[in-house]
This record gives C-alpha cells, sequence and structure tokens, in this order.
C-alpha cells in the first residue's frame, strides 16, 4: 500500500534528460531547449540532497596494485537458474529479473531466498506489492519451511535500507523496482525519476556492503521492462523470466550480463508446489511436437538479441480445388512464394498446383531471413514424405540461386539448440567454418538448398 508521501526530506529540481536544464517544478516542456515529457525528478545534490559524501571517496589506484577477488559465488538454491546467472549469485551484484504478469516472478524468488537463507544465512524479501501474509501463503505451498527468510511489506525504499542495516542479509529482494519509492521525491511510484533513484540507490547499497540483490521488474505490454532504459544499464545483469501463461513451461534467460555469457537458459515448469527446475528441457521441448512427422523442420532462430528454436510446420497436398492455394502463417507470404520458386527450380521439388501451408507452431512470428532454410526443410520434407532426421536443427538465408547464405549470430545460434538437446545444426557453410559448436553438437555446413535437403535426409 502506498502511504501518503511524507515531506520530502530534502528539495528536488527537475532535470531536462534531453539538454540538461534544471527547474525548480515540473515542466510538460523544456523551458530551455523546448522538448516535451523530458523533465525528469532528480534528489537536488546542490541543496543538502547529497548522496555522495566527498570525504568518503577512495582516490584513484593503480591498476597493478588492485588485489584480484576471488569472488564467491552464492548458490541460488537452482543449478537451473545459477546456470544463467553465470555460474551463482555474485555478491554485490544488483540483478534485475523481469517478466509479465503472473509469469511467476515472486514464486521463483522466493523459493530461492528459502534455499538461500538455508545454506548462507538471512535473506531480505521486502515487497511493495503483497501483504506478508500473502507472501507467507505461498511460500508455505513453495514448502519455505524455517529457512531465516525475513518478509518486509514495504514500498519506501529508505525503510528497507534501513532493514538491510538491521539484518544484514546475505541476499535482498525487492520485489518489485516499480513500487520502490524514496521519500526524497514526490514523483509517483513507478515514474521515470523514482525508478531510477531506488535502482540506483540499492546499486550503492549492494556495492557498499557487498550484497547481492534482486530486482523484480515489471514488462509492459510490447514485452520490454517497464520504467527507463537506465534501469538496464545500472544493473549489472538484466534476466527475463518468460512462457505461456497456460502453458507450465518456464524460461529464465539473460539478455545481459557483467559475470557470464548471455543467452543461457534455465529451464522450469511451474507446478503447485512451485517451480521445478527441468534440468534436460529438450524433452520438454520436444513433448510439444507431434514426434517428427514430415513436413516438421526446427529453427534455430534469433529474435531481437534472444535466440529461440522454434517448429516450422509445412503440409503440401493436392489441391481439391482448380487453383493451388498458399497460405502462410508466422513468415511473410512473399517470402514463401519465392522459397517455393527455388525449390521448383533449384533443386526439381514442384509443388505446382498443389496446396502449400507452412506454419510457425506456437503463433510465433519470424521474420528474419536465417528462417529460409528452416521454411524450405519443411516444405521439402511434406513434399518428399519423408522426415528430418531427428534431434536436428536448421537455419539459413536462402538466395534466388538456391545458395544458402550465412545468417548473423550463428554461435548464438547453435548453443541454443545444443542447450536445448539438438545433436545436429545443418547451418551455412561459411557459419560452418566460422563457429565453434559445443562438443556435443555437430555442425554441417551447407553451400546451396540440394546440398541441405541432402543433409536432412540423411
Ligand atoms: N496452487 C497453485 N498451483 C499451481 N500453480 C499456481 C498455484 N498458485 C499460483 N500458481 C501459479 O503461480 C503464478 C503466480 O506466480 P507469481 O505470483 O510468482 O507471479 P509474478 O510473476 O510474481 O506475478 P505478478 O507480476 O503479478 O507479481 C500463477 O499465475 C500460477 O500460474
Ligand atoms: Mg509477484
Ligand atoms: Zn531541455
Amino acid at each position: 500500500m502506498p502511504k501518503p508521501m511524507s515531506k520530502p526530506a530534502a528539495p528536488t529540481a527537475y532535470v531536462c534528460g534531453s539538454c540538461g536544464a534544471r527547474a525548480g517544478k515540473w515542466h510538460g516542456r523544456c523551458p530551455d531547449c523546448g522538448a516535451w515529457n523530458v523533465m525528469v525528478e532528480e534528489p537536488d545534490r546542490t541543496a543538502g540532497g547529497a548522496r555522495f559524501d566527498p570525504a568518503a571517496a577512495e582516490p584513484a589506484r593503480l591498476y597493478a596494485e588492485v588485489d584480484p577477488v576471488a569472488t564467491e559465488r552464492l548458490s541460488s538454491g537452482f543449478a537451473e537458474f545459477d546456470r544463467v546467472l553465470g555460474g551463482g549469485i555474485v555478491p554485490g551484484s544488483v540483478v534485475l529479473l523481469g517478466g509479465e504478469p503472473g509469469i511467476g516472478k515472486s514464486t521463483l524468488l522466493l523459493q530461492a531466498a528459502a534455499l538461500v537463507a538455508a545454506a548462507s544465512g538471512p535473506v531480505l524479501y521486502a515487497s511493495g506489492e503483497e501483504s506478508a501474509y500473502q507472501i507467507k501463503d505461498r511460500g508455505q505451498r513453495l514448502g519455505v519451511g524455517r529457512a531465516p527468510v525475513y518478509l518486509l511489506a514495504e514500498t519506501c525504499l529508505e525503510r528497507i535500507l534501513d532493514e538491510v542495516e538491521r539484518l544484514r542479509p546475505a541476499l535482498l529482494i525487492v520485489d518489485s523496482i516499480q513500487t520502490t519509492v524514496s521519500t526524497v521525491l514526490q514523483s509517483a511510484p513507478g515514474s521515470i525519476g523514482q525508478v531510477r533513484e531506488a535502482a540506483t540507490r540499492l546499486l550503492f547499497a549492494a556495492k557498499q556492503r557487498n550484497l547481492p540483490v534482486f530486482l523484480v521488474g515489471h514488462v509492459t505490454r510490447e514485452g520490454s521492462l517497464a520504467g527507463p532504459k537506465v534501469l538496464e544499464h545500472v544493473v549489472d545483469t538484466v534476466l527475463y523470466f518468460e512462457g505461456e501463461r497456460h502453458h507450465s513451461q518456464r524460461v529464465v534467460r539473460a539478455v545481459k550480463n557483467r559475470f557470464g555469457a548471455v543467452s543461457e537458459l534455465g529451464v522450469f515448469e511451474m507446478t503447485g508446489a512451485g517451480l521445478l527446475p527441468v534440468p534436460s528441457p529438450s524433452r520438454l521441448f520436444l513433448s510439444e511436437r507431434a514426434a517428427s512427422v514430415p513436413g516438421s523442420a526446427v529453427l534455430s532462430a534469433v529474435e531481437g538479441s534472444r535466440p529461440l528454436l522454434v517448429e516450422v510446420q509445412a503440409l503440401v497436398s493436392t489441391g481439391a480445388y482448380g487453383t493451388a492455394r498458399r497460405t502462410a502463417s508466422g513468415i511473410d507470404h512473399n517470402r514463401l512464394s519465392l522459397l517455393l520458386a527455388v525449390l521448383e527450380k533449384r533443386a526439381g521439388l514442384s509443388a505446382v498446383g498443389e496446396d502449400v501451408f507452412v506454419n510457425i507452431a506456437g503463433g510465433l512470428t519470424v521474420s528474419e531471413p536465417a528462417a529460409d532454410l528452416g521454411v524450405v526443410a519443411a516444405i521439402a520434407s511434406s513434399l518428399r514424405d519423408r522426415r528430418i532426421a531427428e534431434g536436428t536443427a536448421v537455419f539459413g538465408e536462402v538466395g534466388l540461386g538456391g545458395e544458402v547464405r550465412s545468417a548473423g549470430r550463428a554461435e548464438l545460434r547453435v548453443r541454443e539448440a545444443a542447450q536445448l538437446g539438438f545433436t545436429r545444426c545443418v547451418v551455412p557453410a561459411g557459419d560452418a567454418a566460422r563457429t565453434t559448436a559445443p562438443p556435443e553438437c555437430a555442425l554441417r555446413g551447407v553451400g546451396s538448398v540440394e546440398e541441405a535437403l541432402a543433409a536432412l535426409a540423411e
């Protein structure tokens, strides 16, 4: 519950995000540069709201004299989660966990809180979204038990920091950053000023005390983290918790990590007793597919910065009507026509007079050229009524001459496929030459559509 704001501890200023001009009150339009909606509240450091104490500042140190610290990572209690973090929780790091409403962010972090508390000492779980009773209720379902987890139903940043001071926890969880407000600012919870202030102060606290901090972040309809972009820059690690509400699979992935590789995945299953780690996600993933039927190909795509394995389904059937139909869902219709023409001219596979349906399973849309080879593979497989060898993933752009061209981020795609249990990737020859695949996944480079189809049938 947001409390009525008490008088601010220090005066604040509004600063233009565009030109840096300062003003004593909020303006819809910057009085200096005239930009709209750019004024953001900030604590006025010139008027005693200082956060930086010059007396406590350290002088610059010679690189060679800085001792390398062997950072002992903390385990979250879940190997699946630790891997995404780059091998556990780094002391003093701030991790932002984003995800859609109801996906299970609080569940995951409460489970981790209990496991960390049992192994490493007290954990402070501050929630501005739920009461201690609600959290306890969830905890009972999850079997939290007697581990030293402290619950604090609080939105006030300063109160949370006071409790950190008092309890000296091994881990701090703040659920969520958007509900956390500082009394230093007058802006509403969730405003750019408040979110930035809370994140920055928590970051200071984390670095000062070597305290690891998890922040829950809300995600907008478009799927990006709500709040200022700067939030993602401030924190050390940004994780997304994803899954379809009506399915039990959940995936945690890193999109930024100062302490490890991104594109690592942690896979969980949501159950009544909370999240269960899924150590071999390929099984879970493949269970969604009708056990390798003709016309089904697995494509290793990249969405934004994120690798994503999707199933391309094709069905070629003799048209009942005079005109052949071409139906594409999840891929561009014109691209489908082009790929059908390439298949006919360059690989001698004709679908003339036949109905062709192509679908990306799960209602996804794939727009990148690297999807071409997945589409071609699925169509050819349906046309020939021959299954694609089990455990094979593909990607690659197809040119008009039937050549298979390199796709970007080959390494990312191959690693994702390997992680999901695929043992072979049929990829553009150019990419195969440049990519080091994990030992459990063999690369098969192909230069043309014909070569690709031969490789897929092996
Ligand atoms: N008894 C139950 N059995 C199985 N699953 C449950 C049960 N109770 C809750 N859940 C699952 O937990 C989900 C809620 O998880 P949680 O509250 O951790 O999500 P959240 O990401 O923190 O959401 P919000 O953004 O609203 O805080 C529900 O959507 C549901 O799928
Ligand atoms: Mg929650
Ligand atoms: Zn301005």
